[in-house]
């Protein structure tokens, strides 16, 4: 069975997804992460980002996860990918259909055999459009860089709540404008407004959701 949780950054997705995934004994897979890998990898090697350099670099490079680390041609760069750098430099190469192609491709090929919850932008849409469980967070734009500053403080980056938000704008922007999988909910998604609910709330509600369809 695959679960698909798509939405822009901020909506809690990623600790939704990994603990919905943990709750029903399914895999977790953070598509966020390998385009995250893909921009380190180019702001590594200066390649330029909507390239294809970089989609060379998303075709032929090894990224894993192991035990909460991601490894992307042999480095760990785990800390690197939530810097802001990446998080920008992410949506850029994300933007390039053949770095898109070759990541999908990927993605099938991880999720294809067992039980998966992956989380992303397009799962619903693009890559997985046969899921058998489809969701989509949203929250308001204030609450998302409220999170995503508070988030970022626990790792002791403190970024004020306007200079969230530009980023965040910027960001959503180039997620919602480019020509190739843009974001959007599937037409047979659950959109849960995360705005005024708990995380718990929120997952208490996929988990029942899932289960009633296994
Ligand atoms: O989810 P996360 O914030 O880690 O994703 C980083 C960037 O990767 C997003 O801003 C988006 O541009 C891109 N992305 C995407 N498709 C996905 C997952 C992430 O385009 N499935």
């Amino acid at each position: 069975m695959i679960v698909t949780i798509d939405g822009p950054a901020g909506t809690g997705k990623s600790t939704a997804a990994k603990r919905l995934a943990a709750a029903l004994g399914f895999e977790y897979l953070d598509t966020g992460a390998m385009y995250r890998a893909v921009a380190a990898l180019c702001l590594e090697a200066e390649v330029e980002l909507n390239s294809l350099a970089a989609a060379e670099l998303a075709r032929t490079s090894s990224i894993t996860f192991q035990s909460g680390r991601t490894m992307a041609r042999g480095m760990d760069v785990t800390e690197f990918l939530r810097s802001p750098e990446v998080t920008r430099a992410a949506s850029i190469v994300a933007q390039h259909p053949e770095v898109r192609a070759a990541l999908v491709a990927r993605q099938r090929e991880l999720a294809g055999v067992l039980n998966f919850v992956c989380e992303g932008r397009d799962q619903g849409t693009v890559v997985f459009p046969q899921a058998e469980c489809k969701f989509f967070l949203t929250a308001s734009p204030e609450e998302r860089a409220k999170r995503r500053m508070d988030e970022l403080a626990l790792c002791g980056k403190h970024v004020s709540f306007e200079e969230m938000l530009t980023q965040q704008r910027e960001r959503d922007e180039r997620d919602l404008n480019r020509d190739v999988a843009p974001l959007r909910p599937a037409n047979d998604a659950i959109v849960i407004d995360t705005t005024a609910i708990s995380l718990e709330e929120v997952l208490k509600r996929l988990e029942a959701e899932v289960r009633r369809r296994l």
